[in-house]
Parts: C-alpha cells; structure tokens; sequence
C-alpha cells in the first residue's frame, strides 16, 4: 500500500494500546510520527521500541489543553484523532468525562488542525455508536441510532464535530466506527477482565450478564490495515466505516478460549440478565461490507485475536499491575 500521501502523522493517544500500534505500523512504512499523549492510560512501555527511531517524536500534554496542542501539531499533514477515554462501561459514574474527553477533545484537536492548516483526520470512532442496533450486521447507513451509553453519544457528537468542520473548513474526515479490538498491548474491556480475574484466580470466573451476549472483535494488525487503506482510496469528505470481523462469538465462547489459551479449568458463574451493565449491547456485529469493498481482508480470526491477546499478557504482566 502506498501510504505516502499520509506525510508526517500526529497521532493524539499516540502511547496508548491502538495508537503505539499505529505508531510502529507507520514508522515502519517511513512516516515521521508525532505522539501527543497525556499518558493518563497509555504506557512509556509502548512507545519503547518507537523512540529509537529517528522519525519519532513523543509530545507529552493534554487534548484538552488546546494552546499546547496547537503548537504540537505544527507542520503535521494528516492527524489520527485517538486519544479519548476508551472505556464504555463507567459511563454513567462519571457523566462529564465522556464529553470532555471525546467530545470537547475532538472539537479541540479539529480547532488546533484548523489553526495549523492540517486537512486529514483519521478518528476512531466506535460501535457503541449504534446503541442496540435494529439491522444487524450492521450497515453504516443503518437509522439513526437512539443512542445507550455516554461513551457512544460523546463519540457520536465527535463524529457530527468532523462532518461540519468537513463542510465548513474544507477537511476530509475518515471516521472509524471499530468493533471491541484485540491483539498486542491490550489493556482494557471485558476480554481484559476475564483475563485478569483468571489469572489471579482460576478456579472461578464470574461473568457480567448472562454470558449469552453476542460481540464482535478484530485484531488491531488488521484494524489498522484498515485505517489506512481507506484513508489512501476513500477520497469523500466525510468517509464512515465500520471495521470489525464478519461475524461474532457469544462472551461465554471468548471466555472458554481464554481458559483453553491459559489451561484452566474454572467454574463459571453468571451476574445474569441480557446485558453485563448499563449501555451493554446484547449483540454487536458490524457490517464490514463497505471496507471489505476497498480490498480490505482481516488476515486473523476472532479465536486467534483473542489467543494472540492473552498470549501478550502472559508475556507482559506488568500490564495487569499498572492497569487497575
Ligand atoms: N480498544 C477498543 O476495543 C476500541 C473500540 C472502539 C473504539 N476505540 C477507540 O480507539 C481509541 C484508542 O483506544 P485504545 O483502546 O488504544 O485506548 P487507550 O486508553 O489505550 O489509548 C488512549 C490513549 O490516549 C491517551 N489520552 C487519553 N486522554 C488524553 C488526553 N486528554 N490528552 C492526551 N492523551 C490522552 C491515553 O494516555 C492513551 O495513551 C479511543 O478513541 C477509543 O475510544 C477503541
């Protein structure tokens, strides 16, 4: 893939899981790469093998902090909007947080690109977007989602933020609406957990909802493939794609080739009920028709995404210490 159009990307949550994935992926393809990262979930760890490299440069500070920002991202050509907080599942614990952290963020990071002239945004966005989607799988055009979490409203909002700065400041916005991601440097969500909690103990697992909840996941490799193949053939304004596996496994199957991938054999206990909290989507599984159509091909299955996952955090349990 020729990614050269891309020039010198900035990449805010440029430490964090996806974003040093990222990182690495376009160093390796000659990019010269700025992190801007406030390291509030993201890992010096991560960026290790990335600093060595000439092109890299990480920027410590804050997406809320808007005068630094600015002056951050001077001379950046195409930006990846990642920084956020990632987590869907305390939403209501703290209700300002998602709109200050994605929302207020993504107007930041669009206001400092418009100050510096910078034209492209790559922004991930999430399926939560769809709140408890009535097409499944999922098309990107599906109705206009009543919307079940914070976190999917405040991403929505970012998404509806880029859409106008498209149209009124002449940028083009790739939107990415990702199924839960797996792979290296995981470090939060439900497949987080399980792995965790069986690690400290394995002779139980206790699983929030009915562990019938059907999910969709990738694998950050192929996740990032993604992003960069539509943001060098998609030429729209405004382009919105799911990215996700064709298909799903129920959390009670995630949680069985956790225990196959660690050899335990714990007895498993269920909170019960259709959903595990509040804005819990019972069933996920986005239509990769669209990205799919642009050559797109995820090169590793769910069963492997989440093997590769525990594998690393058997590799690195560090990772279990530091991410409470
Ligand atoms: N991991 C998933 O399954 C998944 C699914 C859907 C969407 N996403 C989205 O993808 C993006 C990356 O997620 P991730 O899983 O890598 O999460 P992550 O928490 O590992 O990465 C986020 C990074 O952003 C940094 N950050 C957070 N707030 C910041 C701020 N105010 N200023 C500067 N830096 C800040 C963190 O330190 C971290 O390095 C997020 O926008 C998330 O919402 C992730």
């Amino acid at each position: 893939m020729d990614s050269s159009s891309l020039g010198h990307c900035f990449i805010t949550g440029g430490a964090g899981y996806i974003g040093s994935n990222l990182a690495d992926r376009l160093l390796a393809l000659g990019h010269r790469v700025t992190a801007y990262d406030n390291l509030s979930t993201g890992f010096m760890e991560f960026i290790a093998e990335a600093e060595k490299h000439q092109n890299f440069k990480l920027i410590r500070g804050d997406v809320l902090d808007l005068p630094a920002l600015t002056h951050a991202m001077a001379g950046a050509d195409t930006v990846f909007h990642l920084a956020a907080n990632a987590d869907v599942r305390f939403g209501t614990d703290h209700p300002r947080r998602d709109l200050e952290q994605n929302t207020i963020a993504t107007f930041n990071v669009l206001e400092a690109m418009r100050a510096n002239g910078v034209k492209r945004i790559g922004f991930s966005s999430t399926g939560s977007v769809y709140g408890e989607a009535a097409v499944i799988p999922t098309p990107e055009d599906a109705p206009f989602p009543i919307q079940t979490s914070l976190y999917g409203a405040s991403k929505l909002a970012g998404e509806g933020l880029i859409a106008a700065y498209a149209e009124g400041f002449g940028l083009s916005g790739h939107i990415f609406r990702f199924v839960s991601v797996l792979g290296e440097r995981y470090t939060h969500g439900h497949v987080f957990d399980f792995i965790k909690k069986l690690m400290a103990d394995p002779t139980r697992l206790h699983i929030l909802g009915d562990g019938r909840q059907r999910k969709s996941y990738m694998h950050v490799g192929d996740c990032i493939d993604a992003m960069l193949l539509a943001m060098t053939r998609a030429h729209e304004k405004v382009n919105v794609f799911n990215l996700g596996f064709d298909g799903y496994v129920e959390v009670i199957d995630s949680a069985k080739i956790i225990c196959s991938e660690l050899g335990v054999t714990p007895e498993f206990t269920f909170e019960g009920g259709e959903r595990g909290w509040i804005g819990d989507n019972p069933f996920i599984w986005l239509s990769p028709k669209k990205i799919m159509a642009l050559g797109w091909q995820p090169k590793c299955s769910i069963e492997e995404g989440v093997r590769r996952t525990v594998r690393w955090i058997k590799a690195n349990p560090w990772v279990l210490e530091r991410r409470s």
